[in-house]
């Protein structure tokens, strides 16, 4: 995988390859992305068979201005100002997609909303000045690694082409913030600080690092069943349903469904939504899960339980 520098052939090279539906990692001034044509489902679906992501998790769509974004997304009173007073920079919105938006769904994830942000780096911006239109980018890692931050930090076989844009600036990812109906409910924290938003309608704040396996695109309601949800459970109540998992099946549980009796992580996570719906039995107290290993597709696994027992 080459590292070039962003010259006048290395950008036309990275446009050359963006045109072809390829890959290329790009620096930005939080972490350098891995990115894609937003508009080429083929393309975006490469961003998520690179980094190993087990399920589709919605997308950043890089602009290079306000007037691209237009393009993109709508924009309410409190978002334009947003835009105005903080891009480029690492301040992402999430706002409702225009209806001709050009945005694959697949790296929106099928949500009526979007993700966009201008970066706040020279090689990003002139990058998608010629390359001339958005660019989806998450973070240029393996999924469950360190973002890179620099050029070398970036795994061998994840993009065709590497611009070399030296160390960025912020050093982690955007703050995203969810704006409607003129009120602001910050997802991520990030590279903004959430005191530089000081002043405007915020409506809530996620607490930090902690917080964020609840953040955006995580759809935290989504995978929650009606009954409450504990993980990690060795020793189930007489009144719950047990989850088990391979050779973890502890007795004493009203109702028992081992997602994988052979122990094996793949078949665990088809069978995952099915076992909890069936288990989703109002006339028990709640639902009890052993210890789900983290490895391969057990980190999807537990991400989704993770936001199952999350009562917001
Ligand atoms: O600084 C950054 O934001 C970096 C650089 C490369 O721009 N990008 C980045 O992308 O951090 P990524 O894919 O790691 O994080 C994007 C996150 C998703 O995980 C998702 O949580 C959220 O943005 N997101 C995207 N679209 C969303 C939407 N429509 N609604 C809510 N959250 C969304
Ligand atoms: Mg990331």
């Amino acid at each position: 995988m080459p590292i070039v520098l962003p010259d006048g052939p290395g950008l036309a090279a990275a446009t050359d390859a963006l045109r072809a539906g390829r890959l290329v990692v790009v620096p930005t001034e939080t972490v350098y992305g891995l990115a894609a044509d937003a508009r080429d489902g083929c393309a975006v679906a490469r961003i998520y068979e690179a980094k190993g992501r087990p399920r589709f998790n919605p997308l950043i769509a890089h602009v290079a201005d306000l007037a691209a974004a237009r393009q993109l997304v709508v924009f309410d009173g409190a978002a334009y100002q947003l835009a105005e007073a903080f891009w480029p920079g690492p301040l992402t919105l999430v706002l409702p997609r225009l209806a001709d938006c050009p945005v694959s769904q697949l790296a929106g994830a099928g949500l009526p909303t979007l993700a966009v942000r201008v970066p706040d780096h020279p090689v990003a911006l002139e990058l998608l000045r010629a390359f001339g239109a958005p660019l989806v980018a998450p973070s240029a890692n393996v999924s469950g690694r360190l973002s890179p931050t620099r050029a070398e930090h970036v795994a061998g076989h994840l993009a065709d082409l590497v611009l070399d844009g030296g160390p960025c600036r912020v050093g982690v990812e955007s703050t995203i913030v969810q704006v409607v109906a003129g009120r602001i409910r910050v997802l991520r924290p990030g590279g903004v600080p959430v005191e530089a938003l000081r002043g405007w309608p915020i409506d809530e704040v996620a607490a930090g690092p902690a917080a964020m396996p609840n953040a955006p695109g995580q759809l935290a309601s989504h995978y929650a069943p009606d009954l409450p949800l504990r993980m990690g459970v060795r020793r189930p109540r007489h009144d719950e349903a047990l989850v088990a998992f391979g050779d973890r099946q502890p007795a004493g549980a009203a109702r028992t469904i081992n997602l994988s009796p052979t122990g094996d992580l793949a078949e665990a996570a088809a069978n995952l939504f099915d076992v909890l719906h069936r288990l989703d039995d109002p006339r028990l107290a709640g639902i009890a899960v052993v210890p789900i290993p983290r490895h391969g597709l057990g980190a999807a696994i537990n991400d989704r339980l993770r936001r199952a027992a999350h009562r917001p």
